[in-house]
């Protein structure tokens, strides 16, 4: 039991706290990192927290995950509606996978209702704002066998 939990924040995402608070909280994502570490710590997990505006680094870091990780969290931010890579390199991960969206993208524009993580991921958390990353860590670690 000695894998680390990854959290991987895809483009816009080291915005938070001014980005469009209304819908994505007032929440940055250093503070929401710091809250994860210490969820993970409690449970005697290291955590891999990283946020890439890059496509091709956040598909590095998935295949970095499929090998290292216990379980994978993904905020895949606007990669989640148009990222075929992404999606390739998750279905290369053997270990729990959860989608983590802040706000509820299928409540929104119609095209974040296209989604290319969802059907690879083993469940997804939506619609919480900045609690969702709590809830997902609670999951994954809950789910996690490595
Ligand atoms: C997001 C939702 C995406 O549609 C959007 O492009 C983001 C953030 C969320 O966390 O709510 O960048 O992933």
């Amino acid at each position: 039991m000695t894998r680390p939990l990854y959290i991987l924040n895809g483009p816009n995402l080291n915005m938070l706290g001014q980005r469009e608070p209304e819908i994505y909280g007032t929440r940055t994502l250093d503070g929401i990192e710091k809250h994860c570490a210490s969820l993970a710590r409690e449970a005697k997990r290291t955590l891999v927290f990283r946020q890439s505006n890059a496509e091709g680094t956040l598909v590095d870091w998935v295949q970095e995950a499929a090998q290292e990780a216990c379980a994978l969290i993904l905020n895949a931010g606007a990669y989640t509606h148009t990222s075929i890579a992404l999606h390739d390199a998750l279905r290369l991960v053997p270990g729990p996978v959860i989608e983590l969206h802040l706000s509820n993208p299928a409540a929104r524009e119609n095209f974040r209702r296209t989604n290319y993580i969802a059907p690879v991921a083993t469940a997804s958390i939506c619609g919480f704002g900045a609690m969702g990353y709590e809830m997902a860590v609670t999951a994954a670690l809950a789910l996690a066998k490595t």
